[in-house]
């Protein structure tokens, strides 16, 4: 337990996480709360070798897995954890639902990978599933699906979105409806937070 709070936003690619993460650490700011926001991959030693590796070609399916783990421990360790002890308001875009969703797809039983996770990584206080149809996201961030690889990309990003959805009857769990403008979508993932 910690005094502090700590909410998570997932989603796949192009659900406006970043965005709302940021809109959301604003408004806990304004009611005087310390907030610390930050991302997966991080930009730490881990998170840098993940992030050249989308550039370079992916790592295999076991490495790519135990770098997510690397980069999740030392985010844990270094950051999360001393936040939420020293009482901050803690907002991550993307934790360990990610790693469920994204290396589920790639053949990873999601709730093995889930058991991982939760050996070491606080559960959140509230998990935020921004959800949209992954047409739509794909057009937010500029792609079309025509070739091959846009095709397997669609194929696995579908997978994801399940992955994520069958999450959505638990506790600490609230689905946003995220086809809808920007603001709209804040006032939403506002709502589920007062609530
Ligand atoms: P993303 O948030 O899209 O980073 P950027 O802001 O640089 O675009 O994350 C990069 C990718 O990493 C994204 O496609 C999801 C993937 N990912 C995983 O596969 N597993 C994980 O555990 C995490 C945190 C992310």
């Amino acid at each position: 337990m910690h005094p502090g709070l700590f909410i998570v936003l997932e989603g796949i690619d192009g659900t406006g996480k970043s965005t709302q993460a940021r809109r959301l650490g604003e408004w806990f700011e304004k009611q005087g709360r310390e907030v610390m926001i930050s991302r997966e991959p991080t930009d730490g030693p881990w998170g840098k070798k993940l992030r050249e590796s989308a550039a370079t070609g992916r790592l295999s399916p076991q490495d790519e897995l135990q770098y997510f783990l690397n980069d999740r421990r030392q985010h844990v360790e270094e950051k999360i954890a001393p936040a939420l002890a020293a009482g901050k308001v803690v907002i991550l875009d993307r934790y360990y639902f990610s790693t469920m969703a994204y290396q589920g797809a790639r053949g990873f039983d999601p709730a093995e990978i889930r058991r991982m996770n939760e050996a070491f990584a606080p559960v959140p206080d509230l998990l935020l599933i921004l959800d949209l149809d992954v047409d739509t996201a794909h057009d937010r961030i500029g792609h079309r699906g025509d070739s091959t690889n846009e095709f397997e990309k669609h194929e696995s990003l579908t997978l994801c979105r399940e992955i994520f959805l069958s999450l959505k009857d638990e506790p600490f769990v609230r689905v946003i409806d995220s086809n809808a403008p920007l603001d709209e979508v804040s006032e939403r993932i506002r709502a589920a937070v007062e609530g």
